[in-house]
């Protein structure tokens, strides 16, 4: 039967994931779908109201999920220690955690660039550390994967520090990818462009793109369509699985074509172009 080749074929039911910012927006996706799969889920999220939900949404499953901020380097130890006592394996990391202001590079400060490569970049290296040895030691191979943004592959006027940590994200995760290859831990990143949630709102809320009417989205993406958490989602399961067993290093981009499309846009009326009609 079809579901029985996909189960089999993945074979995640019954290995062990590590997922930062599990209880909310496109990480909530990633966790649901991962556990529906089989796999034993352990959550580190700042939101302690999401984690009550996340757990409550998660019964029955066999979860560990923790109130913590994965900037600091001894709530990331303390939930892989967990994992150890629980499970004493681990075959998947999941780095969620990310975000943004907007403002134009020229009047952010020192204290911004921290703030960003150390909420985009500086968690990643700690849990890609505390992971490797633990997933190594399995002896089974395993996977990580990073979720960056469309925003690494190009420029992003606002977002320029951001947009560097991303990138630096997606570069780390080349090279680690190599180094771990022999050992059979494959190393992704996935890319994602325009998916409502809390806190891209947010964002709009402070001027960027909302991209709420059905014509902005059939301009701007050429599926016509905001992304859903679990467009997303579904590139991380895939990735976590042996589906992907010989993908390594490279960026899967679910974002209805816009990575493609680049600076080209499809006006109303006129069709594609990469300027302004009638400009
Ligand atoms: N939503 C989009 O359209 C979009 C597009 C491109 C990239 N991304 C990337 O996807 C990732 C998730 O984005 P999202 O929109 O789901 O964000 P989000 O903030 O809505 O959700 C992520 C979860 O992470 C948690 N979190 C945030 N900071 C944390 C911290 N320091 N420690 C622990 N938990 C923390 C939040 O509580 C939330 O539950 C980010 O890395 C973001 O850059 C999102």
């Amino acid at each position: 039967m079809a579901h029985d080749w996909f189960g089999s074929r993945a074979a995640l039911d019954g290995t062990v994931a590590v997922i930062t910012g599990g209880a909310g927006g496109l990480g909530s996706a990633i966790v649901h779908d991962l556990a529906a799969n089989g796999v034993r889920t352990a959550v580190l999220d700042r939101d302690a109201k999401a984690v009550r939900a996340l757990e409550d949404e998660l019964a029955g499953h066999d979860t560990l999920v923790r109130t913590g901020d994965v900037r600091e380097e001894g709530a990331l130890q303390a939930l892989f220690e967990a994992v150890d006592a629980r499970w004493g394996r681990l075959d998947t990391l999941v780095n969620v955690v990310g975000g943004t202001f907007r403002a134009p590079f020229t009047e952010t400060r020192p204290r911004g660039w921290d703030a960003l490569i150390r909420t985009n970049l500086t968690h990643v290296l700690h849990a890609c550390s505390l992971a490797v040895p633990r997933i190594r030691a399995g002896g089974r191979g395993g996977s990580i994967v990073n979720v960056s943004t469309i925003e690494a592959h190009r420029a992003a006027p606002g977002f320029a520090v951001y947009a560097a940590a991303k990138a630096a994200v997606e570069q780390f995760a080349r090279t680690l990818a190599v180094e771990l290859a022999p050992d059979g831990i494959r190393v992704n990143n996935v890319a994602p462009d325009y998916v409502p949630t809390p806190s891209l709102r947010r964002l709009a809320g402070e001027g960027a793109a909302p991209l709420t009417t059905p014509e902005a989205l059939a301009t701007a993406i050429p599926m016509a369509r905001a992304g859903r958490p679990e467009d997303v989602s579904g590139c991380v399961v895939f990735l976590a699985s042996a589906l992907a067993s010989y993908v390594t290093g490279t960026t899967l981009h679910p974002d209805g074509g816009t990575y493609a499309s680049s600076g080209w846009f499809n006006w109303p009326g006129t069709g594609w172009a990469n300027h302004v009609p009638g400009m």
